[in-house]
């Protein structure tokens, strides 16, 4: 492929834009900056969230929590260097699915099928000032207007090496195909979701069944699993476009390489680890994590049933395609897949 002039100075121009985020990032990422000390019994300022995680937490009896976050953090480090062989410089395009929370110090990198739109609700009640104070009496649309939150893209170079150095950085994953599964069921399943029938579903139609009924092809609303899967898999979907963020890589999404995250959160554990993430933040008494009352967490097996009656040599391109978030997140290659 052929790179155009504009698209070469475009492509510079985003480089030179982001060399300055990463350089500047790069030179406190190890650790957080300690708070400033004074000889006399400081005030009880309250620790930043980056702070108790790194300089511990006496009262703290999510020690056990904390080593298992420890070691995630470490597994991801390794998988980063060991898999990727080119650092790649962020840019501000990168970063709208960062969350930023000015008032705990929080930045959130959102994870479309993994409790996302919980985790936004937290949020804008941690960032509204006292004007929603429950989660759940925020309505699901609610929290996914955009402007809603503000995201690190947003702010200025400057602004942004700040917040990236001294705020707890979090995610939530999950395993891979099971996300995957739960985004194909969502989305294409449900009758209610026209607009990706529309979008996505009819190409999917188009492309990849052999005559297709005329009515399948004008609402894409029949859309099988395999279908779905040949389309993932298809090399021409993302030269045409990226993906939808809700099959997107985490990988691709949130770049865990350049970002380091202080707390990879798990969906199968989503309970303690979002109250770690609030007990960090400092306001675990006020706030709870809305669980569903459906749950959530027995259905880990919900893929399975899926890939079934998808090839091997299906499965196995699939894998490929999502393995970076398989490895950096530690999920282990499923036992059903035949590759
Ligand atoms: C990675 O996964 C394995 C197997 O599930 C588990 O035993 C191990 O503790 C995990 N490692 C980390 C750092 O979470």
């Amino acid at each position: 492929m052929m790179r155009t002039p504009r698209g070469g100075r475009l492509f510079l121009a985003t480089c030179l834009g982001s060399l300055f985020v990463l350089v500047l990032y790069f030179q406190s990422i190890t650790k957080p900056e300690p708070g400033v000390k004074t000889g006399s019994r400081p005030v009880k300022s309250r620790s930043s969230p980056l702070q108790t995680l790194y300089l511990g937490d006496q009262q703290l009896e999510l020690l056990a929590v904390q080593r298992s976050l420890q070691g995630r953090r470490e597994l991801m480090e390794q998988a980063c260097l060991s898999h990727t062989k080119k650092r790649r410089v962020l840019s501000s395009e990168d970063l709208k699915h960062l969350i930023v929370d000015d008032k705990h110090s929080l930045i959130y990198c959102y994870v479309p099928k993994v409790a996302c739109t919980n985790w936004k609700r937290v949020l804008m009640v941690l960032t509204s000032g006292g004007h929603y104070t429950d989660p759940l009496a925020i309505p699901a649309h609610e929290a996914h207007i955009a402007g809603n939150l503000r995201t690190l893209s947003e702010f200025s170079v400057p602004e942004i090496n700040h917040r990236l150095r001294t705020y707890l950085k979090f995610i939530f994953v999950r395993e891979p195909f099971e996300r995957l599964v739960s985004a194909y069921r969502n989305k294409f399943t449900r009758s209610y979701n026209t607009a990706f029938h529309k979008r996505y579903g009819t190409k999917i139609i188009r492309r990849y069944r052999p005559n297709p009924e005329p009515e399948a092809l004008r609402k894409g609303n029949d859309v099988s699993f395999h279908e779905f899967v040949q389309y993932l898999v298809d090399p021409l979907t993302r030269r045409e476009e990226p993906f939808n963020e809700h099959w997107e890589q985490v990988h691709s999404l949130c770049h865990p390489c350049l970002i380091h995250y202080d707390v990879v959160g798990k969906y199968e554990t989503l309970e303690p680890d979002a109250q770690a993430v609030l007990h960090l933040a400092g306001v675990e008494g006020t706030l709870q994590f809305p669980t569903s009352g459906k749950s959530t967490r027995t259905d880990g097996n919900m893929a399975a049933s899926f890939f079934k009656h998808i090839s091997p040599f299906y499965q196995k391109k699939l894998f490929n395609l999502y393995r970076m978030d398989f490895l950096l997140f530690n999920y282990s290659t499923p036992e059903y897949l035949r590759t």
